[in-house]
């Protein structure tokens, strides 16, 4: 897949960016912030965002630097654009499947469209960093194919399942302005991140 990642790299109290892709940014120098999160109840949450047309109109880099340092500071696994108070059609993720060790491997999806493969659907418990401390049982599709652009201006395409499908459908749905809350299973299964694990999570019973 010819995702473009940032491989994070934390070694020596120092902070390095590196990339497995079409170009690279060894030592690529500038300073990383982090940005402040919205929350809950920010109407920026529930804009639309749009489309990026020229991508050389607004440092990338910059942004996406920034929003990784805030997700991996947040200990998030994915964060998009509006969550950063930005209006681009952009949002991060890490993807568990191909991390390894130390390195936290990011990708970078500008511009994505979505598509499910077929109608099965799946519940399970999801977080959102604007959402901080509580959990919803979310219903997403199984598998989905997406098309997008790297940093680099590339089309980019996949098919992903599963942890990797869930994350791509949550941040995407972010750039709609549309929150999990509103994609629960059960209109109950929502709530503290304490009371879900002793009320929900060792006990099926939904009612
Ligand atoms: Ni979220």
């Amino acid at each position: 897949m010819g995702i473009y990642h940032i491989v994070y790299y934390n070694a020596n109290n120092q902070i390095n960016f590196k990339t497995i892709g079409i170009f690279k940014f060894i030592d690529y120098i500038l300073i990383v912030s982090i940005l402040k999160i919205a929350k809950l109840g920010h109407p920026v949450l529930l804009k639309k965002t749009k489309e990026i047309n020229n991508l050389s109109s607004i440092d990338l880099k910059k942004i996406v630097f920034d929003m990784s340092e805030t997700m991996i500071d947040t200990n998030g696994i994915g964060l998009a654009a509006p969550q950063v108070h930005l209006t681009h059609r952009i949002f991060i993720y890490r993807n568990p499947e191909i991390e390894d060790g130390e390195k936290i491997n990011i990708s970078v999806l500008l511009n994505p469209v979505i598509e499910k493969i077929n109608d099965e659907t799946e519940d399970d418990w999801e977080g959102c960093l604007s959402i901080p401390g509580m959990l919803g049982l979310v219903r997403r599709y199984k598998q989905i194919k997406f098309t997008a652009l790297d940093l680099s201006g590339k089309k980019i395409t996949g098919e992903v399942k599963g942890l990797h499908a869930r994350v791509i459908q949550h941040e995407f749905d972010h750039l709609n302005g549309i929150l999990y809350t509103s994609r629960l299973a059960h209109k109950n299964a929502f709530g503290y991140l304490e009371e879900i694990e002793k009320f929900w999570k060792n006990n099926n019973d939904k009612d």
